[in-house]
């Protein structure tokens, strides 16, 4: 099983670590619908500064101008490269750009957090590791639910043993929109969910199988069924969707002894339910009677703090600590397999084995 922590941690000297009396200087990149929250988070985070933002739309550069008038605009990535007080950069771009603008940062000695996915494909994920591994700098993608307290607290009740043995997860996270027309709604959703399964469950899924139908724009598929089958039992399914009359958010997870349904959309958000089934011995032979139990429903209480503050502070703090963050790299690839094998399978119509990369 992969060490989460193991890689970095050891690292005697590292680049382009700042000193713990000056916050950490990071350049946002990206700033469409998702990189503005980053400009916002990071602007409000004790530790960190934003010197500079990126955009090659000077209209989103502009938005950006207005709110924060002291942060240096560019549409010129090779500034933010060449600008010696920018300790990191932080990427919101769409996908296809996440290699080649991660690979020159970390090129260029910065520090780098890439919005999820982590990039195009394993094979790109693993030359960005490498580089980063040879410069001694951290590299981390941005699976944002990693820090969210619900996800949390879920993960808490699988690991303490409450729920029992894990029988199955089942997930849906569908809603109308946004089609985009570059990638699939398996890599635009799927990496929420996958980084969730992979983080409550400490492991890769064994073998997987997709279906997937592009209902609106040919060759986009926009609804996805994953089945997945972990090796050490759980059976786990997410659906995937931009075609929903209302939004989803909400996962099962069925336990021997207990069992949870997490709801993002709700105030309540995690629901514990005492509830299952039991099998006693039969008394006489083949004489199986069950019983069935519905106890308490309990809804612990769930921490009012933003993830995205979480997880940036984690980024800041593995820069600082020469660590590897929760969302470490090793989740990224990992995340990236089940996208890529989720996609083989959907195009192939079968079972897909999965394996590990070399790196985790
Ligand atoms: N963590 C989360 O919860 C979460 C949520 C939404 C999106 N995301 C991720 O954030 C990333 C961006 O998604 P989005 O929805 O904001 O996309 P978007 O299309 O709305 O914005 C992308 C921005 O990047 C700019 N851009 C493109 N190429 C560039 C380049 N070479 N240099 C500088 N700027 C460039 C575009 O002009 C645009 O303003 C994606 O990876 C997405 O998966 C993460």
């Amino acid at each position: 099983m992969t060490s989460l922590n193991g890689r970095g941690s050891s690292n005697g000297r590292r680049n382009g670590v700042p000193s713990k009396q000056r916050p950490v200087r990071i350049a946002v990149v990206g700033l469409g619908y998702w990189g503005p929250n980053l400009v916002r988070v990071l602007h409000e985070l004790p530790g960190a500064e934003i010197p500079i933002v990126c955009d090659v739309d000077g209209a989103a550069l502009a938005k950006i101008g207005r709110r924060y008038p002291a942060i240096e605009l560019t549409t010129q990535y090779e500034r933010v490269l060449a600008d010696d007080r920018v300790d990191a950069v932080a990427i919101a771009t769409p996908v296809a750009t996440h290699y080649p603008l991660a690979v020159a940062a970390l090129n260029a000695g910065k520090h780098t957090f890439v919005e999820k996915p982590m990039s195009g494909s394993v094979t790109e994920a693993e030359a960005l590791v490498a580089v980063a591994e040879e410069r001694e700098l951290t590299l981390m993608p941005g699976h944002t639910f990693l820090y969210s307290p619900p996800v949390n607290v879920v993960r808490e009740l699988i690991h303490s043993g409450e729920l029992g043995e894990i029988y199955f997860i089942s997930t849906s996270r569908v809603n109308l929109g946004l089609h985009q027309s570059d990638a699939s709604v398996i890599w635009d959703l799927g990496p929420h969910d996958f980084s969730i399964l992979r983080y409550w469950l400490d492991e890769l899924p064994a073998q997987l199988s997709a279906i997937t139908r592009s209902c609106i724009m040919p060759g986009v598929p926009d609804i996805a069924f994953v089945n997945l089958q972990y090796a050490s039992g759980p059976v786990a399914h997410v659906e995937l969707s931009w075609l929903a009359p209302s939004k989803l958010r909400r996962t099962a997870v069925i336990g021997s002894r207990k069992m949870v349904v997490y709801d993002d959309t709700s105030n309540e958000p995690v629901r514990v339910f005492d509830s299952g089934v039991n099998l006693p011995e039969p008394t006489d032979f083949g004489q199986y009677k069950l019983s069935y139990r519905t106890g308490d429903i309990i809804s612990p209480a769930i921490a009012p703090i933003e993830p995205l503050s979480l997880e940036l502070t984690d980024f800041c703090g593995a820069i600082r600590r020469s660590a590897q963050p929760r969302s470490s790299f090793v989740i990224g690839i990992d995340v990236l397999s089940v996208l890529e094998a989720a996609e083989v399978s959907a195009e192939t119509g079968g079972m897909v084995t999965l394996e590990s990369s070399s790196l985790t």
